[in-house]
């Protein structure tokens, strides 16, 4: 396509520029029940799975309807949530913070239309555009991360085992059948951006193989100690290499000492760590971050690696599957998937659920790996 200008001149960068506006206000955008009524809500009811009404002290009442999303979508399709805005909204709708979409009536009579609209709109695969749902003890949208679509340090996709995970478990979001909600989350490599380290269950990617060194451009790419100090285990140290008849500046790495965690490769383009055969994923379940009946919790590793196995990954969704029918046959009403482990004790978790206790569950890292082994005698064979 040919150079359009936005009337920026590369010759006088500063000319003009307009910087530290922030974000619009959000008072800009809200519809007119929500402006009137804002901090007067008097309660709520979650009518049927993805529709909520909020009632006012005023007797105003504004109907939430809750859509599905695939977080990663074309300007097409943020035109047709506008479209669909326009037609029954007023023009406004809103993002939750797990990226579904919602859109609110102020009158009763306006649901029936909405919630026929967005039923009927599918991609020319099939697959439900704007499906209701997300409310209530059910299984919400997965907060997800990068993958293959973005970012360089992934040791699995997001968008992809989103989709094939989100398709196992349709029914429930569009029903409320659990005990308590199901938080799922993924990241694709250990930074865990997101909500992994916090959520009922949690997928992360993981590297099973240290990283190479390209040793000619080591000193060159990177700033060396950055990478020293980027070791979780200290398995990094600066070195002296030769190439041909070259001396260079690099980095050693203790395999024995590392346990591919990419920190390193983050900080050093020189130590690319990704593998098509070592990498896959993990399941950590039981976090959570409310403080309803218990504190927030950490989720703990239950699986220690699943193969990445494109583009449906089915052993993966096949043990989301599996922990979540047992949790929802199991818990008690409110209680949440970490509560309900906690309280029957994990080694009855790993009974009911038949995962496979390995070594790799136990915690080795510094001091406090100490307090996860159990000093006491309590325990049920
Ligand atoms: C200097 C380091 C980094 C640079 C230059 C960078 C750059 C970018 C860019 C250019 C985008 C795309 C923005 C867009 O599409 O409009 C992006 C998105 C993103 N980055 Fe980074 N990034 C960096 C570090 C990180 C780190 C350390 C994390 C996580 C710990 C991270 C997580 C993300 C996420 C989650 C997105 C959004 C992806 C999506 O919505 O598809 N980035 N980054
Ligand atoms: C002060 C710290 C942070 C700021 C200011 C910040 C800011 C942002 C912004 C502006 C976006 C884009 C929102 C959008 O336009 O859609 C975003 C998205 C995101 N951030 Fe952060 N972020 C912070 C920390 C983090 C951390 C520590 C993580 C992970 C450990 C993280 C993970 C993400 C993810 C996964 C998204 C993508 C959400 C999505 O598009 O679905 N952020 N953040
Ligand atoms: S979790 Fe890791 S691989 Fe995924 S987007 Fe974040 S930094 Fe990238
Ligand atoms: S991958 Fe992680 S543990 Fe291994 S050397 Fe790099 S920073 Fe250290």
């Amino acid at each position: 396509m040919a150079f359009i200008s936005s009337g920026y001149n590369p010759a006088k960068p500063m000319e003009g520029r307009i910087t530290d506006i922030g974000p619009r206000d959000y008072n800009d955008f809200l519809p007119p029940v929500i402006a009137k009524n804002k901090g007067k809500w008097a309660y709520h009811e979650i009518l049927e799975p993805g529709v909520l009404v909020h009632v006012a002290e005023s007797g105003d009442k504004v109907f939430t309807v809750r859509v599905g999303a695939a977080r990663l979508m074309s300007v097409t399709h943020i035109r047709e949530i506008c479209e669909i805005a326009d037609k029954h909204c007023g023009g406004h709708l809103r993002f939750t913070t797990r990226n579904n979409v919602e859109f609110m009536v102020d009158d009763e009579s306006k649901l029936a239309g909405l919630k026929a609209d967005l039923a009927s709109r599918k991609f020319a695969g099939g697959s439900n555009k704007f499906p209701i749902g997300g409310t209530g003890a059910g299984i919400s949208n997965i907060v997800h991360t990068q993958g293959w679509v973005h970012c360089h340090t992934p040791a699995t996709d997001a968008s992809g085992p989103v989709k094939a995970i989100m398709d196992t478990v349709f029914d429930d979001f569009q029903n409320m059948r659990m005990p308590a909600p199901v938080r799922i989350a993924l990241a694709c490599c250990l930074n865990m951006c997101g909500a992994v380290h916090c959520s009922d269950i949690g997928v992360v990617g993981i590297h099973r193989k240290p990283p190479m060194i390209d040793h000619e451009w080591t000193d060159q790419l990177c700033e060396i100690p950055l990478a020293v100090a980027s070791c979780p285990t200290a398995a990094v140290r600066p070195t002296k290499v030769e190439i041909g008849d070259k001396k260079v500046n690099s980095i050693a790495i203790k395999n024995e000492r590392c346990m591919y965690c990419g920190n390193c490769y983050t900080m050093c383009p020189a130590l690319p760590i990704s593998d098509g055969e070592g990498d896959g994923l993990l399941i950590m379940v039981g976090g959570k971050v409310s403080n309803r009946i218990s504190q927030p919790m950490f989720s703990k590793v239950v699986v220690a690696y699943i193969p990445n196995e494109m583009p449906r990954w089915p052993s993966l969704t096949e043990k989301i599957k599996h922990i979540i029918e047992v949790y929802a046959a199991n818990a008690r009403k409110y209680e949440r998937l970490g509560e309900w482990a906690d309280r029957i004790g994990w080694e009855k978790f790993f009974e009911l659920t038949g995962l496979e206790f390995t070594h790799h569950l136990i915690d080795d890292f510094r001091d406090p790996a100490y307090y996860t082994w159990r000093q006491s005698t309590q325990f049920k064979f």
